[in-house]
């Protein structure tokens, strides 16, 4: 995304209207009336819409971003990075405007996928209207509905009793409802709670007051959103300025540009890059519209600095004297969002506005039962579930817990081959157990110890089914290379279940944990100088290029041992898959659990075609092709 796109339109909402401009989120289903009630908002502000868009159109001409065309996505700031982010969503961004505020309504169908839809519209969204049927009163949507508000971290809410009309305008029915609503969502510390009779059918109370519902003193539900207080304070506390681009036109500019997510900065005060801790001052802030004194969160800006540091994209330009928290573990909430379960072990990319790093769950505390809040023991989560959990990151990240600033805070996850959006996550606290743990720098080195033996170490990692034959020609190879005078290890999946993996079983959890494990061990093997051979199942691909990345390049040889499931099924050394067919096993590859087959690996052998001899001389000569021998 042109990073400037949208910042005319922010610009523009941040310096004539950011106070007036109001985001909330509509919960519930079509059956609630949902439609109707935003359809009425809609409907009859509309003329004042209309005078809106002739003036975001001259604005925007102005402003020469978009042409002569208002694309109001960009009134939307961030949905385009949810875009970028893959999050592809039934979330409507609806915008509307009376004389008081502007409004920007995320509606969010209550279906299925609930918690992606709901996660992505509560992304930036201060108050939550809760639509409850007059008739049916708090249902178990509501009350997860409000679970999700709560941890997204919406303070406002509005209980809006729809369908009054169905229920003749009942007091007493009103009343309960909202103490039974009051009775479970108490606990979720909402700072505001308005409950409002309505009919949005009608259209009592929801723009005009409704002559039935007389008994009710309070608001309509127009007049308190548009006095609502509800903008979060994130322009007082310290600077913090996640980088989305490094601009840099000429060899005599460099420029920072960014979101400010919290705080004030100015010429001159000294600020931090978070994550290296270099230090530097403010030079000048540029926008525009030309330098300015002082920039406040939610602006849109560019940096310079007095300083040549070195600043990359996804860095923090922090406050020097006030920074925010640096670390590579942290504990979170994450909401899971895919109908692939979560994998602990499994390396994720974690994404928090222009910063992405590797990550993985390393443990989960609990799960929480979204209908009554309970938490539960789990292994791992399933689609709309939440849990608590450890998270490590492969390189630190500065953040701050998510209950400070959403935007230091929240984080999206992705699923590295697919590029999905699985989960989001907020931050708690960090963990400081691995800050103190540093990488001991040893003066026998790698090549080192390769020259001792007077060869260049690699690791040979055959994957394919059980039964396809990688044992044996990994045991082929190992001994052809030792006949060569070669120092080597093989690691057999057998063998290494009986000690170092005894503790692993086959679930996809334990498999992941099970290759990397031994991923780990033969880094070390390499480290040492070795040549070694892995021989393992290894049926996911993700955990297959977690291992490569281990590994610089050139070191890490992937073979596929292709042998076809009806082959390695009649051979059957060891009568697994006579077991497995028999039901005494479960969870066995090929079968009930799945193998994803390399797509590009480096070396492909015909397991069911040739025979074991061939297939490793075709290894050693792969090997003396690319100079592994010498
Ligand atoms: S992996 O999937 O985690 O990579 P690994 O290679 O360590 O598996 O172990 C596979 C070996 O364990 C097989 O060759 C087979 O002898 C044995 N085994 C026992 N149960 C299973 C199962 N359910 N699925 C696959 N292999 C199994």
């Amino acid at each position: 995304m042109d990073q400037h796109a949208p910042a005319g339109f922010v610009d523009y909402l941040a310096r004539h209207e950011q106070k007036d401009l109001l985001r909330f989120l509509t919960c519930g289903s079509v059956d609630d009336g949902k439609s109707t009630l935003i359809g009425r908002l809609l409907y009859d502000t509309k003329l004042l819409f209309e005078d809106q868009l002739a003036s975001l159109e001259r604005d925007s001409k102005k402003h020469g971003t978009t042409g002569a065309d208002i694309d109001f996505a960009l009134l939307v700031d961030g949905l385009e990075a949810e875009r970028e982010q893959g999050i592809t969503i039934d979330v409507a961004y609806r915008f509307f405007a009376t004389d008081r505020r502007k409004f920007i309504v995320a509606d969010t169908p209550g279906h299925e996928q609930y918690t992606r839809n709901m996660a992505t519209g509560a992304s930036n969204a201060d108050v939550a209207v809760i639509l409850i049927d007059a008739r049916k009163g708090v249902l178990t949507q509501t009350r997860r509905h409000s679970f999700i508000v709560s941890l997204l971290g919406i303070r406002h809410v509005v209980l809006a009793v729809n369908k009054m009309d169905l229920v003749d305008f009942s007091k007493e029915v009103f009343d309960r409802i909202l103490a039974d609503y009051r009775s479970f969502a108490d606990a979720l510390g909402f700072e505001t709670l308005v409950p409002i009779p309505l009919s949005a059918r009608f259209g009592d109370n929801v723009i005009e007051r409704g002559e039935a519902l007389g008994w009710y003193e309070g608001p309509t539900l127009l007049a308190h959103l548009e006095t609502v207080e509800a903008a979060r304070d994130t322009a007082s506390g310290p600077f913090r300025m996640p980088v989305q681009w490094v601009n840099r036109p000429d060899l005599d500019f460099r420029g920072f540009s960014g979101t400010i997510a919290r705080g004030t900065v100015r010429p001159g005060d000294p600020v931090v890059a978070a994550g290296s801790g270099r230090t530097s001052r403010v030079k000048a802030i540029v926008t525009y519209d030309g330098p300015r004194d002082a920039a406040v969160a939610g602006e849109a800006v560019t940096l310079t600095l007095e300083d040549e540091i070195d600043i990359s994209r996804g860095e923090v330009i922090a406050a020097a004297e006030d920074r925010p928290e640096v670390s590579d573990q942290v504990s979170a909430h994450l909401i899971w969002m895919h109908d692939e379960r979560l994998i602990p072990g499994r390396t994720y990319l974690i994404k928090s506005g222009a910063r992405t790093v590797a990550a993985t769950v390393t443990d989960i505390k609990h799960k929480i039962d979204v209908n009554s809040f309970q938490k539960l023991a789990a292994k791992t989560l399933d689609m709309n579930e939440v849990g608590v959990v450890n998270i490590a990151t492969q390189e630190p990240i500065a953040f701050e817990p998510y209950a400070t600033n959403r935007t230091m805070g929240g984080f999206i996850v992705v699923d590295r081959l697919s590029n999905l959006t699985v989960g989001a996550g907020m931050i708690d606290f960090g963990l400081r157990r691995a800050t103190n743990i540093h990488w001991q720098a040893l003066d026998v080195t790698k090549a080192v110890r390769a020259g001792l033996k007077g060869q260049r170490p690699v690791l040979l990692w055959f994957t394919g089914l059980s039964g396809a034959g990688k044992s044996t020609i990994a045991n082929l190879v190992e001994k052809r290379l030792a006949s060569l005078g070669r120092h080597t290890y093989l690691l057999d999946g057998d063998n290494v279940r009986h000690g170092l993996n005894r503790d692993l079983g086959f679930t996809a959890a334990d498999r992941v944990e099970n290759i990397r494990r031994v991923a780990e061990a033969a880094k070390l093997m390499v480290d040492a100088g070795l040549i070694v051979l892995a021989s393992f199942i290894s049926p996911f691909r993700a955990e297959r290029q977690m291992a490569r990345e281990l590994f610089e390049p050139g070191e890490f040889i992937e073979i596929f041992v292709d042998t076809p499931l009806a082959v390695a099924e009649e051979r059957d050394p060891k009568g697994l898959y006579k077991r497995a067919r028999a039901g005494e096993i479960k969870n066995f590859t090929g079968l009930d659990s799945p193998y994803e087959a390399p797509e590009a690996p480096d070396l492909r052998l015909e397991g069911g075609a040739a025979a074991a001899d061939a297939l490793a001389e075709a290894v050693i000569a792969h090997l003396d092709r690319g100079g592994y021998l010498g």
